[in-house]
């Protein structure tokens, strides 16, 4: 996944960032950072295939799958969390057992195996937006992107949550985390920062 010379201006001239080169690498997390304005979910959108930049050209490797994890977590209310890691098991052609099975492992890598049975209206904001990164992970995509994961969190809730995301790499993603938490920043293996691409 390759940015070269990235840059993007809004039809009305408002220019967000320019010369943005960069290769997110398999099994990194890396920490997209700047003011807010500065274009982070702009260029997740770019990154995504979602928006064409202005400038510059985007490679992604061929039958790259985006997959996004938004600020909000949403889930449904009377499912169980293990439901929730199990569907993407699921649709890739697990039974419900071997899913499960996965499901549980995928949870535990995210502090959640104890709340495997508990349905999803049942979690705490913590435990809702790390299932919401355990979802994203069983469903193995090459490409993860996520969104301010800890802006609407409180302190230890963003904590929790921080925990998790140095793992989200494990299994060989690569992944992009737009963020302006220094604790967030700090979890990550790599920084871009758009302030410097002003
Ligand atoms: N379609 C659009 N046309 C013009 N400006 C836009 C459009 N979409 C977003 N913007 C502006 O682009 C700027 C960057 O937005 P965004 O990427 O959301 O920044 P960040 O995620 O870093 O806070 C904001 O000032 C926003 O108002
Ligand atoms: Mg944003």
């Amino acid at each position: 996944m390759t940015l070269e010379g990235v840059g993007h201006v809004w039809p009305n001239g408002t220019v967000l960032f320019d010369l943005v080169d960069r290769t997110f690498g398999e099994g990194t997390v890396t920490a997209l950072v700047g003011p807010s304005g500065s274009g982070k979910s702009t260029l997740l959108a770019i990154v995504a295939g979602m928006l064409r930049p202005t400038h510059g050209t985007v490679s992604r490797p061929d039958g790259c799958r985006p997959l996004w994890v938004f600020q909000n977590p949403h889930g449904v209310a009377r499912r169980r969390a293990l439901d929730h890691v199990a569907l993407p098991l699921l649709a890739r052609g697990a039974d419900r057992r071997s899913a499960d099975v996965g499901a549980l492992a995928v949870l535990g890598r995210f502090g959640l195996e104890h709340r495997a049975h508990a349905r999803f209206a049942e979690l705490s904001g913590g435990e809702a937006q790390r299932l919401m990164l355990a979802r994203g992970i069983a469903s193995a995509p090459g490409l993860m992107l996520v969104d301010e994961p800890t802006a609407q969190l409180d302190r230890a809730t963003a904590d929790e949550v921080n925990r998790a995301i140095g793992s989200l790499a494990d299994s060989g993603a690569c992944v992009i985390v737009a963020t302006h938490d220094d604790d967030t920043m700090a979890a990550c293996d790599d920084v871009l920062d758009l302030g410097r691409h002003r």
